[in-house]
């Protein structure tokens, strides 16, 4: 659960739909389908399989299953790149915050405002200097008091309640999204793939948000399989971790994207979407059901907070794991350092949308530059590193071994076409994804 916790979050919501509607619609989920189907499993029981093995987080698995050699570097790696992963996802969960009080205050469900105020109102609202660091610091507040209380009390309790809401909640946006006048040109932007439009930059973005849904690539995956037991069953967490997840983020383009096209916004407006999109949606529903969208967008956006809450922790105790596990930190201090950290990138990221919107890193703004560094750079390489360990460098008696617990799991069937993807799929599709980018 906790692992689906992380899995299920703002990349679902936020993400996958506006980066659906940067890169073209239906070309750009078939390729991520493909991605989630044959790259994401077998990078998922990769990074299984080392935590589970080595019941250590990241550089100590690696020292202890490949004692003296590089590869505990790939661990260093999977120390910094949660930090400023985590740092930037804060300030968009800072403003799920801010949305979910707005929405306790019946703002969001205002049946006189138009489109274009609830935009205008969202617009005006992270270019700010003050507010939207004010809800970017209670998100990561809130992220390192759960990390503090240690992971299973405070995580899985969360899970286990707000993801069924969620889905519930999804699926109720989008049979009313699906019926709003003008949505059918969103379906059909779903459905019907332009390959012209399918760029190098676009195949690398799909793979990259498939990684970023999963919570693959940067060691979250595996510290958390640190802690399972023996005898867990690791294909059948994956399988349904990334069914669920796949499934999530696929019901969150179907409410997303036609009410897009029914109000008339741009489909790559970016970051935003979905908070110029969502404010859009409950206040049509308001004019005819007003109990019911307040309810709705009450109960919506506490559950985003929740999901958004179950990564974000996921990706602070993976930082606070490494400083526990290697160093010797009390969790007390190592949350804290950790906090500061993350809290001043967060701080720099949140202001890339106002005061220091036109500083630049190679032609994007500071949060820009750390998503698409961090989903299409680090999560591939950390990904493409963690299947080659498990395909070439680790004993395949050692893989069978955790992945069927010894032979006594039903699902040893299947070890074989998955050792194979593992070895051989897995990285020759990320590998050519990856120059095609830079060559298409
Ligand atoms: N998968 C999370 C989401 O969809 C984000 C995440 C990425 C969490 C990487 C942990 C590690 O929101």
């Amino acid at each position: 659960m906790a692992m689906a916790g992380s899995a299920i979050g703002l990349g679902n919501i936020w993400r996958f739909p506006y980066m659906v509607g940067q890169n073209g619609g239906a070309a750009f989920i078939a390729v991520y389908l493909f991605a989630a189907i044959f790259l994401c499993v077998p990078i998922f029981l990769s990074e299984s399989i080392i935590g589970k093995r080595a019941q250590l987080s990241t550089v100590g698995a690696m020292e202890k299953l490949a004692p003296g050699t590089p590869w505990k570097y790939i661990g260093l790696f999977t120390f910094f790149a949660p930090i400023i992963l985590v740092s930037y996802y804060s300030v968009v969960g800072g403003w799920s915050v801010a949305y979910q009080v707005r929405a306790l205050s019946f703002a969001v469900t205002d049946v006189s405002m138009t489109q274009a105020d609830h935009s205008a109102r969202f617009g005006s609202f992270i270019a700010s200097t003050w507010t939207p660091l004010i809800w970017h610091t209670v998100f990561i507040g809130l992220t390192a008091i759960i990390v503090r209380l240690g992971i299973r009390k405070g995580v899985e309790q969360f899970t286990r309640a707000s993801t069924p809401l969620l889905f519930v909640l999804i699926i109720v946006i989008m049979v009313y999204s699906l019926s709003l006048p003008g949505s059918k040109a969103g379906v059909d932007y779903l459905l019907k793939p332009d390959f012209s439009k399918l760029t190098g930059g676009a195949m690398l973005s799909a793979m990259g948000q498939a990684f970023f849904s999963l919570s693959i690539g940067v060691g979250c995956i595996l510290t958390y399989a640190s802690y399972m037991k023996r005898g867990e069953n690791l294909l059948a967490t994956g399988v349904g971790t990334a069914a669920f997840d796949l499934m999530f983020a696929l019901l969150a383009g179907f409410a997303i994207m036609p009410a897009v096209f029914a109000a008339g916004i741009e489909p790559g407006a970016g970051p935003g979407l979905i908070f110029e999109t969502l404010p859009y949606i409950f206040s049509t529903m308001g004019m005819t059901h007003p109990v019911i969208s307040h309810v709705i967008s009450i109960l919506f956006f506490t559950t985003i907070v929740v999901a958004a809450l179950t990564s974000s922790v996921s990706m602070l105790e993976t930082c606070v794991a490494f400083l526990v596990d290697q160093k010797n930190w009390s969790r007390k201090k190592a949350t804290l350092v950790l906090f500061l950290c993350c809290w001043a990138i967060g701080v720099v990221c949140s202001l890339s949308f106002g005061p220091l919107k036109d500083f630049h890193i190679l032609g994007n703004t500071i949060f820009n530059f750390c998503d698409k560094l961090i989903s299409n750079f680090v999560m591939t390489i950390g990904s493409l590193l963690f299947v080659i360990f498990v395909g070439w460098r680790m004993k395949k008696a050692d893989v069978w071994d955790e992945l069927t617990c010894g032979g006594r799991l039903r699902s040893s069937r299947w070890f074989k076409p998955i050792y194979f993807m593992i070895r051989w799929v897995s990285p020759i599709v990320i590998v050519v994804i990856f120059l095609s980018n830079l060559f298409l």
